[in-house]
Order: structure tokens, then C-alpha cells, then sequence
């Protein structure tokens, strides 16, 4: 989706210096406001972690989701109390806990989202009381790459859901307070499946024989990447849902609190990435335009074969027209670093209008899991990124410089 203007983005280029990452606040209010209906919003902030952005969450009401000690900081410093009363604004979720962070969780009784019996055990014999989830893996998941799916046998996530009760057993055993049950069993799932998932939460808390005060829905919710992809009906996703918590509520005997927690949804179509053309070249018969991002700024592509849209514009800002076969790539040293791929690293020609050296090529819909999973690969400084807000544009994280990039090694 196009969410900003072709002159916005090439004023943004020149003024910012591209290739830099841009984001739109009012479409990330926008697709809040769409979930408003489940209780808590519960923002994967691993979809993009800015300070800022996490900020925007936190002045709409959402809550936040850490996977690591330094998103439990970033969440800190945007604001949230680590240590709130339910609902709680924070919530650990992983399958493992690494010692520095189970001291933290512990140390600031940070509520935890436990994906394997490991962390039960290890948690509740530090930490009696501590307030816990349940990541149950149901046996089955769905994505929209294989590397995505994140439940059945082939997925190292969650609890397997015939060890729930070995789960409580320990729970009890230590004295842990079991706060809810939670499901995540991909990332780009449809409706077909969400039945599904919402009848494996209703049996498992079925079968839980204890009391729990909250479900999640975990995340996993698509956005329309290619033009003519389904757009996903939320009010509806959330009438499946919250059916599947009255039926919770009728075992249970008292009102559940039912959560959601999305990561792409709410940020992916507000960012996009700009770049400028630095080579254009034939090569047999493919013609490349190669530009000055890469794969360790966005790695969809070469990581998944993921589609992202992409323009061409002037460097006026004027949108480009036109249908050539066309490969895009970037300046890395590999063969991969080409962002029209089919999974699997299938270089695929896309129709593009021609574009020259000097022109933006824009990268659309890359606002959620584009800056966030950026490397330093061929020790490249990672890219500035820019919120653009009533107020105008504003700088929430300018470009690493080289000195930063070698302080670590000043040992
Ligand atoms: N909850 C849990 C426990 C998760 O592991 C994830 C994503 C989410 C929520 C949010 O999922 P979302 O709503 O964003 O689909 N790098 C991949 C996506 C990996 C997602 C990992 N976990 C991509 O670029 O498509």
C-alpha cells in the first residue's frame, strides 16, 4: 500500500538523505483504532522497536510484548511500568530464559510469557508467586513462510499442548500464579485457521481445571502486501474471538479478559524504505537496477522471498511510469542481496517503469519487520529513520556513524 504521497517521499529523501526509513504515525493510529474492540492491545514490539514508536503505542492504550532484555529496556524508556498490576503493560514472552534475564524478570517482577516447562521451573524456584502465562503450541500453525509458522512439531515454540499439565503441576509445585493462556501460532495466518485456533483455546482452557483471569490471541494478523491480497475483516476477527471467550467465560464462571497481540498489523503498511538507483546494467537478459540498501537494511525478501510493492520515483517526486523486466537489487557482496525473489532465492524480473541513476526506488509496506531485523552486514552503519506526525517529519533515529560502528572492538 502506498501510504505516503511521491512528493513526500522525495522531499523526506532529500531532507533526511535516503536511503533512510519513513513512517506515517496517523496510519499506525489508524490500524490501532481497527483492534480497539479486544481488551488489551499487546504490540510485538519485535515488529519495530523504535523508542518513539513504542511511545505512540503507549499514548494509544496499547501494551507492549518484550522477547529480550533489550526490548524489556526499550519498553522501560518508553515509558511503561514493567511491574503494573493486570493487565500487565509488559509482558516477557520466549522459550527460554538466559540467566541475565531471568534475574531481571525476577528483579523486577516482570510477568512472563513461558514457552517451554524450563523457564516454569527455573522461574518458580527464584520467584514464588511470580505471575506467568502459558504459550501453548496446539500442534498445528500456519504462516506465510515456513519460517513463520510457529506451531506443531516442527516449531520449537510453546508448550506442547498434551504437557499442559505437567506445566501446572510445576506451576503448583512452585507456588508460580498462572495469569492466562496464550496462543501464537504464526505470523500471516487467514481466517480458515483462526477458527481452529480459537476452538484449541476453548478446549485447553477446558481442560485446564484451575482458574485464569485472560487469553491471547497472540498475533500473526496479514496485511495486503501485493495489490489484490485479501484484506483482513477485524471486526470479524475479533466476533471469532471474543465468541471463543464467552465460551471461556461459561466454563470459567466469571468474565476472561481477552487479548491480542499483533506486531505487522499495526506498523507494517505505515513505513517504507527509501533508496536511491546507483547503477542501472543489463546482464544477458536480465536488467538490473542496483540501489544503496541492501539486505541488511531489509532482509524480507532475501530471508523469505517476501514481496514488498515498489515505486520509482524522479527525484522531484514525480511517480514514474512504465512496465520493464526488471531485477532490483542492492549493494551487498552476494548474489542474495536482490529484493525480487521467490523464497527459496529465485532472482524473479519485476515489471517496473525504467528507472536511472539518481532516482528513489521506494520499498513499500517494509515498516514492520524491515529496521527491526537490519544487520551491519558488510559493515554497512544502520539507516537513519524518520516519523512523519501532524507536526511534520521528525528524526527518531539518526544514521550510525563509523566511529559506533568500530567502538565495540575498542577493547
Ligand atoms: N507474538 C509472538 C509470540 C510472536 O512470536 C510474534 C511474531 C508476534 C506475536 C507478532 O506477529 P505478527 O503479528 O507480527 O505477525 N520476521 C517475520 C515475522 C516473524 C514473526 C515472529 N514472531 C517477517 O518479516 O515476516
Amino acid at each position: 500500500m502506498k501510504t505516503f504521497s511521491a512528493t513526500q517521499l522525495a522531499t523526506l529523501a532529500e531532507q533526511f538523505s535516503a536511503p533512510l526509513w519513513v513512517y506515517d504515525a496517523a496510519m499506525i493510529r489508524a490500524r490501532i483504532a481497527q483492534l480497539k474492540q479486544f481488551d488489551v492491545i499487546r504490540y510485538a514490539q519485535k515488529a519495530n522497536s523504535n523508542t518513539h514508536i513504542l511511545r505512540l503505542m503507549r499514548e494509544q492504550g496499547v501494551m507492549v510484548d518484550a522477547v529480550s532484555l533489550g526490548e524489556i529496556a526499550r519498553a522501560r524508556q518508553a515509558g511503561y511500568d514493567l511491574s503494573s498490576a493486570e493487565p500487565s503493560e509488559v509482558v516477557f514472552t520466549a522459550d527460554v530464559l538466559d540467566r541475565a534475564t531471568l534475574e531481571q524478570v525476577v528483579a523486577e517482577r516482570i510477568v512472563v510469557n513461558a514457552g517451554s516447562i524450563d523457564m516454569l521451573r527455573q522461574l518458580g524456584a527464584l520467584s514464588p508467586g511470580h505471575r506467568v502465562w502459558l504459550r501453548i503450541n496446539p500442534g498445528f500453525g500456519h504462516g506465510h513462510s515456513h519460517k513463520t509458522n510457529t506451531g506443531g512439531e516442527n516449531s520449537k515454540h510453546g508448550i506442547w499442548h498434551a504437557d499442559l499439565p505437567a506445566a501446572l503441576e510445576v506451576i503448583a509445585a512452585t507456588g508460580l500464579k498462572l495469569v492466562g493462556i496464550h496462543m501464537h501460532i504464526g505470523s500471516g495466518v487467514d481466517y480458515g485457521h483462526l477458527q481452529q485456533v480459537c476452538g484449541a483455546m476453548v478446549e485447553l482452557v477446558g481442560s485446564l481445571g484451575q482458574d485464569i483471569e485472560a487469553i491471547s490471541a497472540g498475533g500473526g494478523l496479514s496485511i495486503p502486501y501485493r495489490d489484490g491480497d485479501g484484506r483482513i475483516d477485524t471486526a470479524h476477527y475479533f466476533q471469532l474471538w471474543d465468541a471463543a471467550r464467552k465460551q471461556v467465560e461459561q466454563l470459567l464462571g466469571h468474565a476472561v479478559r481477552l487479548e491480542i497481540e499483533p506486531g505487522r498489523f499495526l506498523v507494517a503498511e505505515a513505513g517504507a524504505l527509501i533508496a536511491e538507483v546507483r547503477a542501472v546494467k543489463d546482464m544477458g537478459s536480465r536488467h538490473f537496477v542496483l540501489v544503496d540498501a541492501g539486505f541488511n537494511d531489509l532482509m524480507r525478501p532475501s530471508l523469505y522471498g517476501s514481496y514488498h510493492e515498489i515505486s520509482v520515483l524522479e527525484r522531484n517526486g514525480t511517480e514514474k511510469s512504465g512496465a520493464v523486466p526488471t531485477v532490483v537489487a542492492g549493494p551487498l557482496c552476494e548474489s542474495g542481496d536482490v529484493f525480487t525473489q521467490q523464497e527459496g532465492g529465485v532472482v524473479e524480473s519485476r515489471l517496473l517503469p525504467q528507472a536511472e541513476v539518481g532516482d528513489w526506488l521506494v520499498f513499500h509496506d517494509a515498516g514492520a519487520y524491515g529496521a527491526t531485523m537490519s544487520s551491519n552486514y558488510n559493515s554497512r552503519p544502520l539507516l537513519p529513520e524518520v516519523l512523519l506526525d501532524a507536526a511534520g517529519p521528525r528524526l527518531i533515529r539518526r544514521r550510525q556513524t563509523m566511529a559506533e560502528l568500530l567502538a565495540l572492538e575498542a577493547v
